[in-house]
């Protein structure tokens, strides 16, 4: 008799989304005519660069063409992008060998799947509040007992606060897999050189691994700041890096990411290289390569040109990110993140609960935000705030909060 996977159902459902349409949706029904402002979605609005339209292009010609036509592509990716992606380490002084690259369809799916070349008993850690994707994952997989609200037993939550700058201290208890997100989101906070290091020597004494999350590396503009992980001493033998053009080009409909697994990368028992054979496993039994067209858009993203032209978009982005900035200090709230990170995230005032504050700010000034309890227990009190948006709807939102929202 076939069975579903239980694990599922200890899933808390995804309340946070669902209840954001919900409470917008009744709004606008009794407020019509009203506009809607939303400053809460993570998802990019302008569009691709000339170069990666170019290429994408050309991809498509490829297809049409019989003599260029290619099918199933390079079992780790197009060779020429893992080059690329090489060549973008080796512009930072990071070396990165193209066989330790694994081109895939985003970040997100490769953040879910790492966990399953696991072993089951890990004990997994992560940041709080933090991107769901990370406890989701291992909850389907059957690492965590029942959900608590919006935490599972049996997961390390490390809280990142106003304390502590929003990076954590280190897992109080024995952690194997350790997530990581830098710049984070939903926080927009950035991990110093310093506390990576701190990370990166636990990791190494207690032979954990670090799964570090860099979808928004290129949003860091202050040079301190890492970009990667490994950017770090010893970091090639303790961490895996994911990566995605999602955020730093704009293909957030078009899908590709990649993720680094360091030949260097020691698990106890095994031999260099076996978790980048492992994935390699993983990833050509379950996964048949990320869309060559996708892929030709990409090797144009993360040339020298593309990051030039990408770089504009990024700073049209940012510009937002200061004026929403501007704003909140404007009204007397506490705002962090939003510099080197395109969210921003914001005290409620009067220690108003992440709801209530949100229900405010749809009723007052009409705009659509993230209530930052539903990314974890330590994001009550704050609300997240994002930038991608086009600057005439970010303006208007603006306008109307200074005008309405009365703190
Ligand atoms: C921290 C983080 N990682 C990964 C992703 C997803 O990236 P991708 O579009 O490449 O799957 C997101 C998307 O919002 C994110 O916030």
């Amino acid at each position: 008799m076939a069975g579903i996977n239980r694990n599922y159902d200890k899933l808390s459902s995804s309340y946070l989304f669902v209840e954001i349409s919900k409470r917008t949706k009744a709004f606008a029904e009794s407020h019509p005519g009203i506009r809607i402002l939303r400053l809460g979605i993570g998802d990019t609005t302008e569009p691709l660069t000339p170069s990666v339209i170019r290429s994408l292009h050309l991809g498509v010609d490829k297809l049409a063409d019989p003599k260029r036509y290619t099918g199933y592509g390079d079992e780790q990716g197009d060779a020429r992008l893992r080059g690329a992606i090489s060549e973008f380490y080796s512009r930072r002084k990071i070396t990165v060998s193209p066989e330790e690259i694994f081109v895939s369809d985003g970040a997100k799916p490769d953040a879910a799947n790492i966990q399953s070349i696991f072993e089951q008993g890990s004990i997994i850690a992560v940041q709080d509040p933090a991107y769901p994707v990370y406890v989701d994952s291992n909850v389907i997989a059957g690492r965590t007992g029942l959900s608590k609200g919006v935490t599972y037993d049996g997961i390390l939550y490390m809280p990142c606060t106003e304390e502590n700058g929003f990076f954590p201290s280190l897992p109080e208890k024995k952690a194997d897999i350790i997530y990581l997100c830098s710049p984070n989101n939903p926080t927009g906070a950035v991990a110093t050189r310093e506390d990576l290091r701190r990370f990166v020597e636990y990791a190494r004494e207690n032979k954990s691994i670090i799964v570090f999350d860099a979808a928004y590396h290129s949003f860091v503009s202050d040079q301190k700041i890492p970009r990667s992980i490994y950017e770090i001493e010893g970091a090639r033998e303790c961490a895996i890096e994911i990566n995605s053009f999602s955020k730093s080009s704009g293909f957030t409909g078009v899908r590709l990411g990649w993720s680094v697994v360091p030949m260097d990368l020691v698990v106890e028992g095994t031999p260099k290289g076996r978790v980048n054979a492992l994935w390699k496993r993983r990833q050509s039994t379950m996964f048949n390569g990320a869309s060559n067209i996708a892929q030709e858009g990409g090797i144009a993203a993360i040339s020298e040109e593309g990051i030039i032209e990408n770089q504009a978009v990024i700073d049209k982005y940012m510009a937002n990110a200061r004026a929403i900035r501007e704003c909140f200090i404007g009204k007397g709230m506490k705002v962090f993140g939003g510099v080197n990170a395109p969210y921003l995230w914001i005290k409620t005032p009067g220690d108003m609960k992440s709801w209530e504050f949100f229900d405010k700010m749809l009723n007052e000034a009409h705009v659509v935000v993230t209530p930052g309890s539903g990314f974890g227990p330590s994001g009550e009190g704050y609300i997240r705030v994002s930038a991608f948006g086009h600057p005439e709807m970010i303006s208007e939102a603006i306008d109307s909060v200074k005008a309405n929202l009365k703190v």
